[in-house]
C-alpha cells in the first residue's frame, strides 16, 4: 500500500500517527535512500511519544535509546549506515532489546536480507512532484492496527 507525503510535514505526521499504535517488541524499518525522510519520519514518531525538542540523527551513534519519562515506551532509534557487518549487529543487542523496547530502524537492508521479517516495513522514495511516496509492508502482527 502506498501513501503520498507532499512535505517533510507529512512525513513527521504520517511518524506521529504511528506513535498510537507502536508497542514493545514491535520493530519498525525505514528504508530509503540519503535524504528520502527516514529520519523525519522517526522524529515525528518520537515527538509524539512525548520526546521533548529534537530528536538527534542516530547516524554516529548507530543507536540511540529513549525510555520513560522522555517517552512513554521504551525506544531504540537505530541508523545501520555505518554498521561495519552482522557481527557489530550482535554488539548492539537489539533483539534482547525487543523485550520492552520498540526499535525504529533506518538502513535495515544493512542487517541483512533476512533481519526482523515481522517488522512493519516502510519505504520512501522521492516522487518527482518533490514530495515522497511511502510504500508499506504490512505483517501480520501490523493487519489489525492498519491503515493507521
Ligand atoms: N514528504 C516530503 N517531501 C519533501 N521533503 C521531505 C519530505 N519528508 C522529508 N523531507 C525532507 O527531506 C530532507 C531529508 O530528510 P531526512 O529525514 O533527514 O532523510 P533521511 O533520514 O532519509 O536521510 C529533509 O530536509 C526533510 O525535511
Ligand atoms: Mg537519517
Amino acid at each position: 500500500m502506498t501513501i503520498h507525503l507532499a512535505d517533510a510535514a507529512a512525513t513527521e505526521d504520517f511518524g506521529r500517527r504511528l506513535a498510537a499504535h507502536i508497542r514493545p517488541g514491535d520493530v519498525v524499518t525505514l528504508t530509503g535512500t540519503l535524504g528520502a525522510g527516514k529520519t523525519s519520519l522517526a522524529r515525528g514518531l518520537l515527538a509524539a511519544l512525548g520526546l521533548p525538542g529534537e530528536a538527534p540523527s542516530p547516524s554516529f551513534a548507530i543507536v540511540q535509546p529513549y525510555a520513560p519519562p522522555e517517552t512513554h515506551i521504551p525506544i531504540l532509534h537505530v541508523d545501520l549506515y555505518r554498521l561495519d557487518g552482522p557481527e557489530q549487529l550482535d554488539e548492539l543487542g537489539l533483539d534482547e532489546a525487543l523485550w520492552d523496547s520498540a526499535l525504529v530502524v533506518e538502513w535495515p537492508d544493512r542487517a541483512g536480507p533476512d533481519a526482523w521479517p515481522q517488522a512493519l516495513g516502510l519505504t520512501l522514495e522521492m516522487d518527482d512532484d518533490g514530495g515522497r511516496i511511502l510504500t508499506a509492508r504490512v505483517p501480520s502482527g501490523w493487519e489489525a492496527r492498519w491503515p493507521i
